[in-house]
């Protein structure tokens, strides 16, 4: 009777700020637990090493690689997204880069590709970011212009195409299949292929709405909530097909000499760094070399011959001054004839390559990272700053996980599904 005690309340608490009632981590999905409740975690790898960029606070280096699901309903995320990248956030993925999302619908790969051109298109993306957010997740888009590469069938159309035999080969999407082969651009009049569309140059104007269309888009990311925005000039599409001399052959000041050809991409960096603000990281998608057969410069004319590290390396110290935190290196896609040396982490010597030239610079390495040992190995080596996975996700959706469990450091599994990994918990 009248006893004072108070009882101690042991309650399921929720992410404070959510939409919908969600458990909350602790620490963070994904993220090391401190040595002082785990003492095996007094030496982090460096995988797990928390990064902060501008304000934002990365809580391990595994980081989502942008991919195209091609199943945007008129460029708006559906359900299938939700899902899709909502799984990462649950694993414990450090960053999640959202696919290629066109800033003008001819700016889309193929017709059901992701788009920010118009604001209906905002919504959508905001209810998986929140989502990601409320599971202690960073998401941020990769905004991206096709050009010459536009108006193309999804893979698996692609595919079933290819294997029907009763019509020539064509990548083109046509009309009715929902493309817009006739509103195609690029730098010049040179198709990727005799089956890609062929590409109207740009005029002046043109270039000026394609910088403007990437600063409308940068503020819908705003509204969106997104983390950070990656800049896709990789892979032969519109800012890539500009920067190499085997796709531009115009005269203006946009093409011709290195300082040219990479004009578009620095306008468009310093565009979206003034619409950004300078709170949150901008990264940079770029393609280190084409591939193509031959050196990158004829020594003897000091000619540039093929898009390659040199200059891949002066523009990254270019977009950097214009305020790019990060470069995503990848390769290839804008020559047909490309001949790619195939290998895992195949594209880290030319993430190292620009490491090395500027320190100061930010580093992701991507293509052919599977195993959790080889990602440290890169990262310890100081070849780059953070891993960014693409198909071993889809494979693997909780490599992180994995990762750690591989690696011998505790983190925290979302709670639901800490039964599944208490290996990972065991002291
Ligand atoms: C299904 C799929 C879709 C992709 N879509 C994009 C994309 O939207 N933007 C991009 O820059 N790269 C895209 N890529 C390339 C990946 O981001 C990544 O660079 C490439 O797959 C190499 O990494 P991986 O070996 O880890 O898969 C895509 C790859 C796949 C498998």
């Amino acid at each position: 009777m009248g006893d004072a005690t108070v009882r101690k309340l042991f309650k399921n608490d929720a992410v404070i700020g959510a939409t919908q009632y969600y458990p909350s981590n602790e620490p963070l999905i994904g993220a090391a637990y401190p040595s002082s409740v785990y003492s095996r975690n007094a030496t982090l790898p460096v995988l797990f090493q928390p990064l902060k960029i501008r304000s934002v606070e990365f809580k391990n280096r595994i980081w989502v690689s942008p991919m195209c699901q091609y199943s945007s309903d008129n460029g708006h995320a559906t359900d299938w997204h939700l899902v899709h990248l909502g799984g990462f956030a649950t694993r414990g993925a450090g960053a999640i880069i959202v696919e290629a999302t066109g800033v003008v619908p001819e700016g889309r790969i193929s017709p059901e590709d992701a788009g920010l051109w118009q604001d209906s298109q905002i919504a959508p993306l905001k209810r998986i970011v929140d989502f990601v957010h409320a599971q202690g997740g960073l998401i941020g888009v990769q905004l991206a212009h096709a050009g010459r590469k536009a108006s193309t069938y999804a893979p698996w159309v692609q595919n079933r195409r290819n294997a029907d035999k009763s019509v020539p080969r064509n990548d083109v999407a046509g009309v009715e299949e929902n493309g817009w082969p006739d509103y195609v651009v690029g730098p010049s009049d040179i198709p990727f292929n005799d089956v890609y569309p062929k590409p109207k140059p740009l005029t002046k104007e043109g270039i000026e709405n394609v910088v403007n269309a990437f600063a409308a888009a940068t503020e819908r990311c705003k509204k969106v909530g997104f983390d950070f925005i990656e800049v896709h000039g990789a892979h032969g599409y519109l800012i890539s097909s500009f920067v190499s001399p085997l796709s531009n052959k115009r005269t203006d000041e946009y093409g011709g000499s290195l300082e040219n050809r990479i004009r578009l991409a620095v306008e468009v960096a310093k565009r979206i760094r003034s619409v950004w603000g300078e709170e949150k990281p901008l990264f940079w998608r770029l393609s280190a070399v084409d591939w193509a057969e031959g050196p990158e410069k004829d020594e003897a004319t000091d000619e540039w011959k093929q898009w390659g590290i040199e200059q891949s390396t002066v523009l990254a110290g270019e977009l950097q001054k214009v305020g790019v935190d990060l470069i995503d290196v990848s390769s290839g896609g804008n020559w047909n004839a490309q001949k790619i040396t195939i290998g895992p982490g195949y594209q880290v010597p030319f993430a190292e390559h620009i490491k090395q030239a500027i320190p100061s610079l930010l580093i992701g390495t991507v293509g052919l990272i599977t195993d959790p040992q080889q990602a440290e190995g890169y990262l310890k080596d100081g070849k780059a700053d953070t891993i960014i996975l693409a198909r071993e996700l889809l494979r693997h959706v909780d490599w992180p996980l994995y990762a750690a469990q591989t690696l011998g450091v505790a983190v925290k599994p979302a709670d639901q599904y800490e039964r599944a990994w208490s290996r990972l918990l065991h002291d």
